[in-house]
């Protein structure tokens, strides 16, 4: 009876303390618990995910494409026609919807929709099938679009950071007020280069993934877009530390130490370079010419076996992308650069896409006063290469065992081999640079290269014979490798007699010894004036972006 009495007594104090501290907890916040956001990928490379949106009387279902640089939501509305017949959003039939008389007009850098906003309640699918509520969202329904929509997909959820008052993040922050931040992780799947679908990755919702990440987080404040910084490409920016590029030809293009305003958002396929910058690596790329021309950026083409590499460096963290990433080759056969340049000679910014997105980890995280941080990591390679093997091991037993080791023994070896001096050199050894001197077959490719796609004259290829190389001439004359080309710009080139710079087109420099010859030169050319402000002339933000 007295034990009892005791065991009872020591019961309740337990449960008291375990009661107390649980609120000890929660009263210094609990950090909420990762949801997995799956995202899907279709034929055309877009990356999307499930909205389901009201649920009176049935959810209305839709694929919305994600998008960073904005965090306005837009559906197309079952009154569009000019919407490309994608499944649609119909306000009358839901009884939770909040419809307003303001009417908006969103735009991406490929086109605009425009509509009137409402209130919805709405649901991001899981990877389990459950929906992660979010009510109230406000939403643009388009009833107008003009290269707005992708096939089958409804709209555009916006996870960025402006206006912050439409965002699902500040919805989320006012209900949970005592939370720090808003913050979720991506994990992309890369994009596939025969543009079938598939997977696209996955979100990490309220709370990053740490298995998925390696190595230190490098966080950036996110700049939000105003007079001062004035593109309209997205809302916010991010400082870019420097970014450089090198070949088997034995260049090395590196920019530095100036304001490089960078945003990532894998709405788009694309990585975008001013001008300069994208012309000083083509320049290096034996046989490039421009090529196409998109709603925001000029494409090269180039030999598909083209070799190079592009490497970024945001603090601490650095990733490259190699030709694997940077060189697609179209159905036509003909071989592309993921790689782009503005079509505005004005644009000072960098745009990293899908492509260079899906090979790392991002997070975003908002505070509760608007404030945005981006993060960048490496992805984890235990994250990836082992999650086949673990479904092995379920489905195999024991064998799977002995398959893990069969594995682990490869890796370690290619490892190995990776590692080794000889393979990390390749990409500078002196006996892959390319004869810079065979001129020969030249001539006719090199007319149409000076034109672009509206027959203005722009560039010129290197290798004309009459005039200095990128490549190939002038290191005689100067004895330092090392030379602006534009703010914190160097190009530096292993062959021994093998550097060239931009020209300022100011008269004593005839065309044909200016390997880029453009209209007006950009900004960044002219090496005897201080480096201008990157970010003059000054165009007013748009608002709605
Ligand atoms: C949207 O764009 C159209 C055409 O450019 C313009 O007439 C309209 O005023 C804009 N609407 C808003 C709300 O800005
Ligand atoms: C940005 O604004 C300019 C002029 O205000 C316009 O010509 C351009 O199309 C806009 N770009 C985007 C991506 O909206
Ligand atoms: C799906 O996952 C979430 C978050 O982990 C959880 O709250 C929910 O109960 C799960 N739903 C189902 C159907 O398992
Ligand atoms: C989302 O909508 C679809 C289509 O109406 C429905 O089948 C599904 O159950 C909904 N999911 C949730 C979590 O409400
Ligand atoms: C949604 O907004 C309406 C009116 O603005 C408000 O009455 C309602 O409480 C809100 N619901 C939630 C869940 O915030
Ligand atoms: C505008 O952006 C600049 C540079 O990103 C920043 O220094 C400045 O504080 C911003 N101005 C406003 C009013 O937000
Ligand atoms: C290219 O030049 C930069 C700056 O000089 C240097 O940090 C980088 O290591 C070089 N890259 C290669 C592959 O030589
Ligand atoms: C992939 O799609 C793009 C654009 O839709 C197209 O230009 C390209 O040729 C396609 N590539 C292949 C291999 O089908």
């Amino acid at each position: 009876m007295l034990f009892a009495f005791l065991f009872a007594f020591c019961y309740c104090l337990s449960v008291l303390a375990a009661v107390s501290g649980a609120r000890i907890t929660k009263r210094t916040v609990t950090p909420p618990q990762t949801l997995v956001i799956p995202v899907s990928r279709d034929e055309n490379q877009v990356y999307s995910v499930m909205v389901n949106m009201s649920s009176n009387p049935s959810p209305q279902s839709f694929a919305f494409a994600i998008s960073t640089s904005t965090a306005i939501t837009t559906v197309a509305g079952s009154s569009c026609n000019s919407c490309g017949g994608v499944p649609s959003y119909n306000p009358s039939i839901s009884s939770s919807v909040q419809q307003s008389t303001k009417s908006q007009n969103v735009s991406t850098m490929n086109g605009v929709a425009s509509g009137t906003l409402v209130q919805e309640n709405c649901g991001l699918i899981q990877r389990n099938g459950s929906a992660w509520l979010y009510p109230n969202q406000t939403v643009t329904v388009a009833n107008q679009a003009t290269s707005f929509f992708s096939p089958g997909v409804s709209g555009m959820i916006g996870m960025g950071l402006a206006p912050f008052e439409d965002s699902p993040a500040q919805n989320w922050l006012l209900h949970n007020p005592t939370q720090l931040a808003f913050s979720y992780g991506i994990a992309l799947d890369p994009p596939s280069s025969s543009n079938s679908s598939g997977s696209g990755g996955e979100l990490h919702w309220l709370q990053p993934d740490q298995s998925f990440h390696e190595g230190e987080v490098t966080w950036k404040s996110m700049l939000a877009a105003n007079a001062t910084n004035p593109s309209n490409m997205s809302s916010w920016y991010v400082e870019m530390d420097a970014w450089s590029a090198t070949g088997s030809s034995g260049f090395n293009v590196t920019q530095s130490g100036t304001q490089l305003l960078t945003f990532l958002d894998p709405l788009y396929a694309d990585i975008v370079f001013p001008q300069g910058a994208a012309r000083s690596i083509y320049a290096n790329i034996p046989g490039a010419s421009k090529h196409s021309t998109s709603a925001f950026a000029h494409a090269w083409k180039l030999p598909c076996d083209s070799r190079f590499s592009v490497a970024v460096t945001f603090g601490s963290f650095s990733t490259s992308l190699d030709q694997s990433a940077l060189v697609v080759k179209q159905a036509d056969g003909v071989c592309v650069g993921i790689l782009q340049e503005w079509i505005d000679q004005t644009s000072t910014e960098y745009l990293l896409g899908s492509p260079f997105i899906a090979g790392l980890y991002l997070i975003f995280s908002y505070a509760q006063n608007g404030q945005g941080t981006m993060g960048v990591a490496a992805r984890s390679s235990k994250n990836n290469r082992l999650s086949p093997a673990v479904i092995a091991g379920v489905v195999l037993g024991t064998l799977a065992v002995l398959a893990l080791i069969v594995i682990a023994a490869v890796l370690v070896y290619f490892a190995w081999l990776r590692r080794s001096p000889t393979s990390h050199k390749r990409k500078v050894s002196k006996s892959e640079i390319t004869p810079f001197t065979d001129i020969s077959d030249s001539s006719p490719s090199r007319d149409s290269r000076q034109r672009d796609h509206i027959g203005r004259r722009t560039w010129l290829a290197p290798n004309t014979p009459d005039s200095p190389d990128w490549a190939t001439t002038l290191l005689s004359d100067r004895s330092s490798p090392n030379s602006n080309t534009f703010p914190g710009g160097t190009t530096y080139s292993e062959s021994r007699s093998s550097q060239q710079y931009y020209n300022n087109a100011d008269g004593n420099v005839n065309s044909t010894t200016s390997l880029i010859q453009l209209d007006t030169p950009p900004p960044y050319v002219n090496t005897t004036t201080p480096p201008p402000v990157p970010l003059l002339p000054l165009r007013k933000t748009r608002r709605l972006l």
